[in-house]
């Protein structure tokens, strides 16, 4: 049986062999993208190219995208849900399209992984009539030569097979890139239909028999302002499977937790508790998937907070430890956690992490997060108890806030007791104090939507003005630690060991609007990375590069690594005031300006 390991070399020379170059994965938390916490598809990092840009390393293009879908968490306990998964994708920027990708993709399922084709079956998307958007007759004709025999062929509407970034062509914002897409499903046939989700089953019926395991989309579409949608210049693939989801057909077992992917943790689970899988499933599948996120997520450098990123972290360990103290785990204990950490980071090993030593930074942020929230849960649930029922049933809210327990852990307290949350109150009392938009999680979730506005555009070239100026002005070691451009404002954030003084940075704010007046050309090179990087360019540490990348030069000013867009000319970008400098951690500065 093929490991997790072997799955992804597997991958990765199929798509060699048909002349596609890997492009390394873009960091968990995306730069330049305020839409999304966590880089959440394969394509975030192609838009671009996808509406036209010049990709670097060509036409075709193939990654393994670790990716955080947030959304999930509450799904989390089930026999295939998780917050981290991997997504395997191959692109066409505007060269093959539907014959060659439906043939290559049933090859590789077919040949290489050699599932078996009886238990195969495939959609199609079947128009849109609303939106004036033909049945994709294409690919079923395609599917059809490659010998899938009609009735394993289905038709579904736009809910199903179309796909873009904000889901159906009806939420779509104007300028994102969609089309129809085909995918492919594995039945467990050991599954029975369940009647309770519909008489008859089918590839997308939820009673569990079917898994999706690979989507071709075909980006045709640009969305125009009059809600219309325009062939783009060239017809693209966009191809995710999830790497999961693969290993499951591969070992035709419908539960995520039992493939190689967890294998070694669960094991790691069961010793810990001296607790059986079979009778402790829920608990230890959340345990298990939670983790290895925050694992991911504190290796590239994000730490447990009350906002965006760090909230998420802090969610994701404060259920953690709520079900290890269901299985009777004392979350306080260090060296317990240790074990399990490590098993995580072997899963992976040095594919993502240095086996040696990551652990030694990571399991102790865990650690202290437990802790704390170790001792405010014991404290809590004390109060719970100690608490009139007449009473408990209104302030769920207030142990939200004394506690900081999360209304999903307060709902099972309570269960537990017997005893119910007001939710209605709650939620009232929530919207109050307005905690979520606080956070800057509200609305974060959907994954990347990145505009290309005009103003966007223009907010981008002038941070790459910025880094150059903060360079100069404050010091060569400053280092970028990430940027966020929203259409009303630009956000640049960067480490440095001196603190910038007022005056430098006005300086800085100077230095930009001259070279706005100056208007300079803004141009981009391909060229080998060592080039790039004996040029000097900028560049940010923690995103790994190919081998060929894309620089832009604003005149002779600035140098740095990016995929764009950028203005053509740094007069379009008009003035630039910098409206706010701040400190946000031991030498890490922000920087809004707009
Ligand atoms: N971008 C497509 C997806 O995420 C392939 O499913």
């Amino acid at each position: 049986m093929l490991t997790h390991v072997q799955l992804r070399k597997k991958f990765a020379e199929f798509w060699k062999k048909n002349n596609h170059k890997e492009i390394p994965p873009i960091p968990l938390v995306p730069q330049n993208d305020p839409t999304t916490l966590f880089t959440g598809s394969g394509m975030q990092q192609l838009v671009p190219y996808l509406l036209g840009e010049t990709h670097p390393l060509g036409k075709r293009v193939y990654n393994i995208q670790p990716c955080i879908r947030a959304q999930d968490i509450e799904e989390v306990g089930d026999n295939r849900h998780d917050t981290f998964f991997e997504m395997m994708g191959n692109w066409s920027l505007g060269d093959y399209f539907k014959k060659e990708q439906l043939t290559w993709f049933w090859e590789f399922l077919t040949n290489e992984l050699k599932l078996p084709k009886e238990k195969l079956y495939v959609t199609v998307f079947a128009g849109d009539k609303k939106n004036n958007l033909p049945p994709d007759k294409e690919s079923i004709q395609i599917w059809g030569k490659i010998g899938i025999p009609e009735n394993k062929i289905f038709k579904y509407g736009p809910e199903r097979n179309w796909w873009s970034r904000a889901g159906v062509p009806d939420n779509m914002p104007i300028g994102e890139p969609g089309g129809p897409d085909s995918e492919v499903f594995y039945e467990f046939t050991k599954i029975p239909h369940n009647k309770k989700f519909g008489g008859k089953c089918h590839p997308n019926c939820d009673c569990g028999r079917f898994i999706e395991i690979g989507n071709s989309v075909f980006m045709q579409y640009k969305k125009l302002p009059d809600g219309t949608f325009q062939e783009l210049p060239a017809m693209n693939v966009d191809f995710g499977g999830g790497l999961e989801r693969i290993t499951m057909a591969i070992e035709d077992k419908n539960d995520l937790f039992e493939t190689n992917i967890f294998v070694k943790i669960i094991l790691a689970l069961e010793k810990l508790t001296g607790k059986k899988y079979q009778d402790n499933k829920k608990e230890m599948r959340i345990v298990a998937d939670h983790l290895k996120t925050s694992i991911f997520l504190i290796k590239q450098g994000v730490m447990p907070s009350n906002k965006e990123q760090g909230y998420i972290l802090r969610r994701l360990l404060r259920k953690a430890s709520f079900n290890l103290h269901k299985m009777g785990i004392d979350i306080k204990q260090m060296f317990l956690l240790d074990e399990l950490c490590q098993r995580v980071i072997e899963t992976y090993g040095d594919i993502y992490f240095d086996i040696k030593n990551d652990n030694k930074n990571i399991t102790p942020v865990i650690q202290e997060e437990m802790n704390k929230f170790g001792k405010a849960l014991t404290r809590g649930m004390s109060e719970i108890k100690n608490t009139p029922d007449n009473e408990l049933e209104n302030k769920a809210f207030y142990f939200y806030q004394s506690y900081g327990l999360p209304l999903e852990l307060l709902e099972e307290i309570f269960d537990s007791q017997n005893k119910k949350v007001n939710k209605i109150k709650f939620r009232k009392e929530f919207e109050k104090h307005k905690e979520l938009s606080r956070s800057g999680s509200a609305g974060k979730f959907k994954g990347g939507l990145a505009d290309h506005s005009v103003q966007t555009i223009k907010y981008h070239t002038a941070t790459h003005l910025l880094h150059q100026a903060l360079f100069d002005v404050v010091g060569k070691d400053i280092r970028q630690e990430g940027s966020n451009i929203t259409t009303e404002r630009l956000r640049f954030d960067f480490a440095s060991t001196i603190k910038p003084t007022e005056e430098q940075i006005k300086e800085v704010e100077k230095i930009i609007n001259n070279k706005i007046k100056e208007s300079l050309p803004v141009e981009y090179k391909i060229v080998p990375k060592e080039e790039a990087l004996k040029l000097g360019a900028r560049s940010f540490f923690r995103e790994k590069y190919p081998d060929m990348v894309k620089v832009y030069f604003i005149d002779d000013y600035s140098k740095e690594f990016c995929g764009g867009p950028h203005v053509k000319n740094t007069s379009e970008i008009g003035k630039i005031e910098i409206y706010k400098f701040e400190k946000i951690g031991s030498n890490l500065y922000r920087i809004y300006a707009k």
